[in-house]
């Protein structure tokens, strides 16, 4: 039974009253600024080449097919699709305005065992996916320096498994090359570890700093996808977008699978929910604003995308500037792959800030180990996740090909929302009369309709993020029946020192 035992909603919302809170600092609209910062990245600045363009093995084997000019049609989708997800999160999050995001929604309604699986899969979305994130700052990070005539030696901007998957020749070659130490080539992506590591050092320093420079960051984003539109529109050649639908349905739903990356994020902020003003009213803003405004510029920039050069050619690490390139837009290449590097750093600054937060919920309810829930005392950080979470993705980035994480992080993301959406069903059954200060209107085919869109995305995946998703799972389930099920609080009733014992009644 006790796999099924619900967190009472009422000791969710009061463990913010506990001594070990975080500090309430942001508006509605620092969350929309944190909404942008987390979901314009990696996904729209590289995985739309992919999307586009399709996946082919050297060996002639295809991976995906791609959707083409209708990759358009693949963002709308997914702007419906996560849009779905985003009202169930908006209701959850402005209920139970928690620290953990769906992970203590979760705990709320459909149990301990659930929970954990969550919190487990979102791990994938925030720390393994910015693994990628870092791995792709790097990449844009490099070619702005070779712009300054400035080279790094290249065993030390590759990481060991980019180079092992890699299908360039000259990047195989570093193989051989490289230095060696004990036997094996020493091939270490040391920028995608440098821009963690300083990440993690400004959130270190306190989330009102953090919200601030994620708040110009922003503004050069926006700015820099402006320019993108506006010059490259002035040069779409209409012949581009025939054929429409290279692969049909097909390309457009493996197209959406891999582009689902560009939309992860929006979720993000229900993790400040401890830190925010008035969440009840500010999450849903922040959550729907946020997602509303990134639909409207992921089709805007798709359509010019596609529009300014054969869809074949965005395929690569840098689709936005190639095609500006291929376009004799030399200049504005440039400014799109440094504006490129500010949005990578804004994406990273959100995940590293929310993962920590999600193992400190975990954590306060002995699902991990208790001293991890310890929070600094001046700035009122997470110290100790923040500090580990920075640790194992500096250490991934050194070493990981980014290709093989988005698959896999957009497999535990939907997974995750998958489940929100059931969540919110099932507290309106169980639960009809607790106060909602945000309803999902319809919510009988919302929660449905989104959890099987949600689950109809994730079949576009290839099968090696399959295998690898069970196998994550299975390890979670591993250290669930090993560890958190002997140490959570609710089955002891026990809530550590540093929190006092809260007296909720048990459902
Ligand atoms: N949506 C984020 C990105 O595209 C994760 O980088």
């Amino acid at each position: 039974m006790q796999l099924f035992r619900r967190k009472p909603i009422a000791e969710l919302i009061d463990e913010s009253g506990n001594p070990n809170a975080l500090k309430r600092e942001l508006g509605a609209g620092d969350l929309i600024m944190l909404a942008i910062g987390a979901v314009i990245g990696a996904g729209i600045f590289s995985s739309i080449g992919t999307a586009a363009a399709g996946e082919i093995l050297p060996n002639g084997v295809v991976v995906r097919y791609g959707a083409g000019p209708a990759l358009v049609i693949s963002f709308i989708l997914l702007g419906a699709v996560c849009g779905l997800a985003a009202l169930c999160y908006a209701e959850l999050a402005s209920m139970i305005p928690q620290a953990g995001s769906a992970y203590a929604y979760s705990y709320a309604t459909l149990g301990e065992l659930v929970a954990w699986i969550i919190g487990w899969d979102l791990i994938l979305e925030y720390a393994v996916g910015n693994v990628a994130v870092a791995v792709a700052w790097s990449g844009y990070f490099n070619s702005l320096l070779s712009g300054f005539g400035i080279h790094l030696p290249d065993y030390l901007t590759h990481g060991y498994r980019a180079v092992m998957k890699s299908s360039d020749p000259e990047v195989q070659a570093l193989m051989q090359s490289a230095p060696r130490f004990l036997g094996m080539p020493v091939l270490l992506n040391l920028p995608a570890f440098a821009i963690v590591a300083a990440v993690t050092w400004l959130l270190m320093r306190g989330v009102r700093e953090s919200a601030r420079a994620n708040n110009i960051m922003v503004v050069i984003k926006l700015l820099v996808l402006l320019l993108f539109v506006v010059v490259g529109s002035m040069h779409v050649d209409m012949n581009n977008f025939t054929p429409f639908a290279p692969n049909g349905w097909r390309g457009i739903h493996q197209g959406a699978a891999i582009v689902f990356f560009a939309y992860i994020g929006f979720d993000a902020i229900s993790t400040a929910a401890e830190e925010t003003k008035d969440p009840q009213r500010n999450l849903p803003i922040g959550i729907l604003g946020g997602l509303a405004i990134c639909t409207v510029i992921y089709v805007i920039v798709g359509l010019v995308a596609t529009g300014l050069v054969p869809y074949e050619q965005l395929r690569g690490a840098d689709p936005l500037a190639k095609a500006l390139d291929v376009a004799g837009l030399h200049t504005a290449g440039w400014i799109v792959s440094a504006g490129a590097v500010v949005s990578l750093t804004a994406v990273l600054l959100v995940f590293q800030y929310g993962q920590p937060r999600i193992f400190y919920a975990m954590a306060r309810d002995g699902l991990l180990p208790r001293w991890a829930a310890k929070v600094s005392g001046k700035a009122r950080v997470p110290y100790i996740t923040t500090l580990l979470t920075g640790a194992a993705v500096a250490v991934g980035a050194l070493f990981a090909d980014e290709n093989e994480i988005y698959d896999l992080t957009n497999i535990g993301t939907l997974s995750a929302f998958a489940i929100v959406c059931i969540g919110v069903l099932v507290l309106r059954i169980i639960d009809p009369h607790r106060h909602r200060p945000f309803r999902v209107p319809f919510v009988w085919p919302v929660t449905l309709l989104g959890a099987g869109a949600c689950i109809y995305v994730m079949s576009g995946l290839p099968p090696h993020a399959w295998e690898r998703f069970a196998i994550w799972l299975a390890l979670g389930l591993a250290v669930y029946f090993l560890y958190g099920i002997r140490h959570s609080t609710l089955q002891h009733g026990d809530r550590g020192d540093e929190i006092p014992p809260l007296d909720g009644p048990a459902h």
